[in-house]
């Protein structure tokens, strides 16, 4: 192994990306030096670094991002049981530390690197069945709608629900919410080859934001039920006024897309007597990572459509660009040290 690999490096004060050469860590006590054979590019790490998100527990000005991350055991530190160098493994997006959730690639560096650095305890073993390419995103872009959908959002059976943004979060979601039975399933977004992946996914209907018959053509696909449940997977500030007002009684709004912009309730009222909520969501719990991998296992659940391109490494900046910019309507873009 060489004393040094590339790594994608944001300059948090300067808002500057660049792949640069940096040293391989050295793993400590209860940690695991992880050889990175997939991550994924998600819109947080675009709003990474355009300064919306900012690390809240970063030490120092730069982090190296990537909290999607699958590879294999390379080097064990001091201590570290349970896993031998050479398992395939896929890393918890995050760990609680000195109590507050930590998250990987914003808070400490991450995997878009040659080799990464990994708490023993956020390691996940995935089946030599599951190509890196398609684990190293659920601990985000699957997880994290699934745990929307299934804690935060307490979806059930034969519920009404609607999906704003069919992306990294979204197409997962749409996938997750038809294997747990919701019904009807709208989706929403501006592209058509999003809407059209929504479909293929199971949703029973996906529409365009901006129809102005938007509101007809929603109650046309639930049958004039009201959506019990609406997700913003877009990070769009006009999604969750437009979602807000689909909801029916005890309906939830989940916010699960980020933006920094004002949220608007336009009708207080109605929210009040109709007793609905609006319900922040964050990540997910590391039950839910295993629970996905054995889903996956069990034949339940598989991502090999999620996968829309790959980039080297050193090409980390061109794959969020194309991400940024919805080039060839990805869902997820994966880096390849
Ligand atoms: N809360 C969390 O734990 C968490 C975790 C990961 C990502 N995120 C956030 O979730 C959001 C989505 O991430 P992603 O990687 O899936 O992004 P993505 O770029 O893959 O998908 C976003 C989708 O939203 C669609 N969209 C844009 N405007 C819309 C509108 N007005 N109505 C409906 N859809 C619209 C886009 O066309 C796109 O298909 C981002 O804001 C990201 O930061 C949150």
């Amino acid at each position: 192994m060489t004393a040094t690999m590339l790594a994608g490096r944001l300059d948090v004060a300067k808002g500057a990306f660049a792949v640069e050469e940096v040293p391989v860590p050295a793993p400590g006590p209860g940690e695991v030096l992880i050889k990175v054979e997939a991550a994924g590019v998600c819109l947080s790490d675009v709003h990474l670094i355009e300064g919306m998100l900012k690390p809240l527990y970063l030490k120092g000005d730069k982090v190296t991002l990537g909290h999607e991350v699958a590879g294999t055991v390379h080097t064990l530190g001091e201590g570290v049981t349970g896993t031998a160098v050479g398992d395939r493994v896929l890393l918890q997006a995050g760990e609680t530390r000195d109590g507050v959730v930590h998250t990987r690639g914003v808070d400490y560096d991450g995997g878009w690197a040659e080799y990464a650095l990994a708490t023993a305890t956020t390691l996940v073993p995935i089946p030599d069945e599951l190509p890196f390419e398609q684990a190293c995103f659920i601990p985000d872009a699957v997880s994290t709608p699934w745990a929307a959908i299934t804690a935060t959002g307490a979806v059930r059976p034969a519920e009404a629900v609607g999906v704003w943004g069919v992306g990294g979060l979204g197409a997962h979601g749409v996938q997750l919410l038809r294997a747990i039975g919701a019904f009807p399933i709208v989706a929403v977004d501006p592209l058509p080859a999003a809407r059209e992946r929504a479909l293929a996914f199971g949703a029973d209907a996906a529409l365009d934001p901006a129809d102005p018959g938007f509101a007809g053509l929603l109650r046309e696909a639930t049958g004039g039920r009201p959506l019990s449940v609406a997700f913003d997977f877009a990070g769009v500030a006009p999604v969750r006024e437009q979602a807000m007002a689909t909801l029916g009684e005890h309906g939830r709004l989940v916010l699960v897309g980020l933006t920094n912009k004002p949220l608007t309730v336009t009708n207080g009222t109605l929210v009040s007597y109709l007793r609905q909520q609006i319900r922040g969501h964050y990540g997910s719990e590391g039950q839910d990572v295993v629970d996905l991998v054995n889903l996956v296992r069990g034949g339940r659940l598989e991502f090999s459509r999620s996968v829309s391109g790959t980039f080297p490494l050193a090409e980390a900046a061109r794959a969020v660009e194309a991400l940024e910019h919805k080039e060839g309507d990805p869902i997820r873009l994966v880096l390849k040290p």
